[in-house]
Order: structure tokens, then sequence, then C-alpha cells
């Protein structure tokens, strides 16, 4: 049985949290890293197959291999964050199945014969990943910046040549600087966005 989290605990990974596009001078720890993972890893994926592959690019030199797939709006903003993950997927996840999922032994063969149920089931459980990705940072006391204003082949052939990962979306991590931010936006609400049947 879970329990409810208390309202201060909603607020961080909801109701408060802001997209981030500007940072405070306060770095990342490597180990902040780790727990991100170690957090994110233990939400649910399709037959536990877990396809997102994480690179965390904090390196002057990994930044600047980044820089000419970015849009030119994302250049400053992914430049000056301490952390920026790139959300990939791997299409070879399958040969992981009989280790993650060992009570299907058939599974990894329906992949291998099935390039397109490798694609679909890769983009949305990375993405899946890539939203625990963001609520996990902001359990931490992190901020985050999703992006999808780049260009993924550049991006795959600068950190993926001669894989067989793929990029689905960046997303700059650090500690947001408040200052910067515009009002918030709306969203849908309830009656406009959901139905119960
Ligand atoms: C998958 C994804 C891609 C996004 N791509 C970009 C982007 O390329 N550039 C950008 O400035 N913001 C990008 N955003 C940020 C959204 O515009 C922002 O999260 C949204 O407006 C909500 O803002 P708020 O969290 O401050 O309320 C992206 C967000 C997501 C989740």
């Amino acid at each position: 049985m879970n329990q409810k989290l208390d309202d201060s605990a909603l607020e961080t990974l909801f109701r408060e949290a802001r997209t981030y596009a500007a940072w405070q001078p306060r770095p990342v720890a490597d180990q902040t890293l780790r727990d991100l993972y170690d957090l994110l890893k233990w939400a649910p994926t399709s037959a536990n197959a877990a396809p997102a592959r994480f690179a965390f690019l904090r390196s002057k030199e990994a930044k600047e291999r980044l820089r000419p797939a970015l849009a030119p709006g994302n250049i400053e903003k992914t430049m000056m964050a301490p952390v920026t993950v790139i959300v990939a997927y791997d299409m070879k996840f399958y040969d992981q199945l009989p280790k993650l999922f060992p009570q299907s032994p058939g599974m990894k063969q329906m992949f291998e014969s099935n390039p397109q149920l490798v694609e679909v089931t890769a983009q949305r459980n990375s993405s899946l990943q890539g939203a625990y990705l963001i609520l996990a940072a902001r359990a931490l006391g992190l901020d985050c910046g999703p992006m999808s204003g780049f260009d993924n082949k550049k991006l795959d052939a600068a950190f993926f040549a001669g894989t067989k990962i793929k990029s689905n979306f960046l997303c700059n991590l650090g500690y947001g600087d408040a200052s910067k931010l515009h009002p918030r936006n709306p969203r849908l609400t309830f009656a406009e966005a959901c139905r119960i049947e």
C-alpha cells in the first residue's frame, strides 16, 4: 500500500516545479546523478525492458560536441546548465530481457523478429523513463529543462556512432534560477482533458 505524499512533496514534484532555462552557479555532484538513476530505474517499463540509456554531459568537451545539434534557442541554456542528459534508447534493448524478464524466455526472440515493435516499445518506454527522470530529479531537489529542439541525427552521429542507441530528448539538470522564470502558463482543466466512463 502506498502512503499518500504530503502537500509539500506534491508542490516539489508538480505544483511548484517549473521548467528552467537559467541556472544557479551550483554544481551537481556525480553521486547525485547516481542517486537519480538509482531512483528512476525502479519505475515501470513494459516487460521490464528498460530501453532508456542516459548520457550525462557535464564536460566542456561534451557540451561543445552537442552544440552543433542544438536548435539556436536551446544553445545558451544548455551551455550554461551544470549537466545535460541525453535520454536515449537502445534498439537492442531486448538483449537484456533474459536477465530483466526471465519469466518469459520467448520475449527476446519476439522482439528480434519484429523491428516495428522494437521501435514503438523503445520510444514509448524511453519517453516514460525520461519522465521518471524529471520527477526523480525534482524529488532529489534538482530542477529540469527538457528539450526536443535539436537534430537527432546529428546528435546520434556525435555521441552514438557505431551503436544501436538513438536519442529521444534532452534534459538540462541543475539548480534553477527562479528569478529568470516567466509567469506560468495555464493547464487544461479536468473537463477539457479527461473523461470518466
Ligand atoms: C519533451 C519536451 C520537449 C521540450 N522542448 C523544449 C525545447 O526544445 N526548448 C525549450 O525552450 N523548451 C522545451 N520544453 C519546455 C516546455 O515548453 C515546458 O516544459 C512547458 O512549457 C511547461 O513549462 P513549466 O514547467 O514552466 O510550467 C520541452 C518540454 C518537454 C517536456
